[in-house]
């Protein structure tokens, strides 16, 4: 039987139908309500509002739950490459040993990068923090890869399809956007720029690109492989976040892919998003070269007059574990073992962490650790300079960003247009 809510309004009923997803979640469709009754919504931060049918990505935040088209993200970390999962995303299943390797062929096709656009990119003072340095860049792309951003004619005699411009924006963007994420982080340490590796894994040449030096022969290290695909799994996809949510409402415009994702970069740089795992570390760098007073900054935390928050606290959805902090947590104890590094900021994040799960106010408000308390402590060791972890976001991001634009253009969303309540002046005139 289907499923209604009544709202009662005016001296009127009415009557909205309740729609319900696979895993039993329910909502009120309100596509019809201003046209039946005059009312909006009004909902800041779209607390409540849902604003898609997805397929892409479950999350349970009551329960800690995160799943890829229907695999955990903790099964996919122990058994699948990154690859494999930005495959998964974008075309829902995971690929056949074939289908990876002409992905993997196909990405490894698009893997030069303009040498006009490194022109721009070296225009960029050594200064620029590489977030906006990427955001400028993908959108550059468009210039330098006009495919994905006119539509081809359909009197085209290539024959190329809508499905061909999207595959191919897709590769080249997984292509190329490691490039030029291993160029920002090479422009920080002074080293000369790299070019992709097409004999490695696209983990591995992500790890080469990065961290490769001149005249030396350079060693894959597992640790770091390894410690990368976690992340990189860990950060692919999370349903409908401030960003993605970006790249959709601007794609819905009809601009195009890189725009999009351009637009979502910068979404993400907020310290109260992926801007977070960098405020984390400045976070514990703060309170360690403040005694270690842990106590104080706990108070600070929960003092209401006190700008102070506890950067990786806290989440929109997740009212329990964040899933991902649990499985990034066992890789930075890892990580650092397996390297040999004492951190002393990771004490620290230990300490926090226990310290604020048995305080009443964190324990009321449900706040518990994210995605960026921890992962930063890895980034960090493995040499990756604190303003580059936003970046390392925003490289495993990539594919969910993809495939949830995608999903957006093939079910024909209308544009995304919120509306308002008006509660400025009313009519005046010039006096
Ligand atoms: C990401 O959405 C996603 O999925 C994002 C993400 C992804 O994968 O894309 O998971 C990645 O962005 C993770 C979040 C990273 N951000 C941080 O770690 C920044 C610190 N956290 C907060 O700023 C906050 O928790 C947010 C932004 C994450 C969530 O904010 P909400 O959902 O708007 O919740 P809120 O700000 O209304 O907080 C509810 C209460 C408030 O107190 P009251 O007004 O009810 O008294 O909890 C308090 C807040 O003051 N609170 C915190 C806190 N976070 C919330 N108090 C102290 N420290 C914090 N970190």
């Amino acid at each position: 039987m289907d499923k209604s809510a009544k709202i009662e309004y005016n001296g009127k009923s009415y009557d909205f139908p309740i729609i319900t997803g696979s895993e039993n979640e329910e909502a009120i469709d309100i596509n019809k309500l201003r046209a039946e009754t005059g009312l909006i919504t009004y909902d800041p931060g779209y607390k409540n509002t849902g604003h898609c049918i997805s397929n892409i990505t479950y999350l349970d935040g009551e329960n800690g739950i995160l799943r890829y088209r229907g695999y955990s993200v903790d099964e996919l970390c122990e058994k699948k490459s990154f690859l494999d999962v930005v495959y998964l995303l974008i075309f829902g299943d995971l690929p056949s040993s074939d289908q990876l390797t002409k992905f993997q062929n196909d990405i490894r096709e698009e893997a030069l990068v303009d040498e006009d656009l490194k022109k721009i990119f070296k225009s960029f003072p050594r200064s620029a923090h590489p977030m906006g340095v990427l955001s400028s860049l993908t959108s550059a792309l468009i210039a330098f890869n006009p495919l994905n951003e006119t539509k081809i004619s359909i009197h085209d005699k290539k024959g190329i399809t809508e499905d061909d411009k999207m595959y191919m924006s897709t590769v080249r963007l997984l292509s190329k956007f490691p490039i030029i994420s291993s160029w920002t982080l090479r422009k920080i340490k002074g080293l000369p720029l790299n070019y992709s590796n097409n004999k490695l894994s696209y983990t591995e040449n992500i790890a080469y690109m990065m961290f490769a030096l001149p005249n030396r022969e350079y060693i894959q290290n597992d640790v770091i492989t390894n410690a990368l695909n976690t992340l990189l799994i860990l950060h692919a996809d999370h349903e409908q976040n401030c960003s993605t949510s970006t790249v959709r409402i601007v794609g819905s415009s009809y601009a195009g892919l890189y725009a999009s994702i351009s637009a979502g970069i910068g979404a993400l740089w907020g310290r109260l998003h992926g801007g977070a795992n960098q405020a984390v570390i400045e976070m514990l760098e703060l309170i360690k070269n403040d005694g270690s007073d842990i106590d104080k900054y706990i108070s600070k935390a929960k003092d209401k007059s006190d700008p102070f928050r506890l950067m990786g606290f806290g989440h929109r959805v997740y009212k329990n574990f964040d899933p991902r902090a649990k499985i990034i947590k066992k890789a930075a104890d890892q990580v650092l073992n397996d390297l040999g590094i004492n951190d002393p900021v990771l004490d620290i994040a230990k300490s926090i962490e226990e310290k604020a799960l048995n305080d009443e106010y964190f324990i009321e408000k449900k706040l518990y650790p994210n995605v960026d308390f921890y992962s930063g402590i890895i980034y960090r060791a493995l040499g990756i300079p604190t303003e580059m972890f936003t970046v390392m976001f925003a490289l495993g991001r990539i594919p969910g960003w993809i495939a949830q634009w995608k999903e957006m253009r093939d079910s024909n969303n209308p544009i995304g247009r919120p509306r308002q309540i008006y509660n400025g002046p009313t009519h005046r005139t010039i006096s």
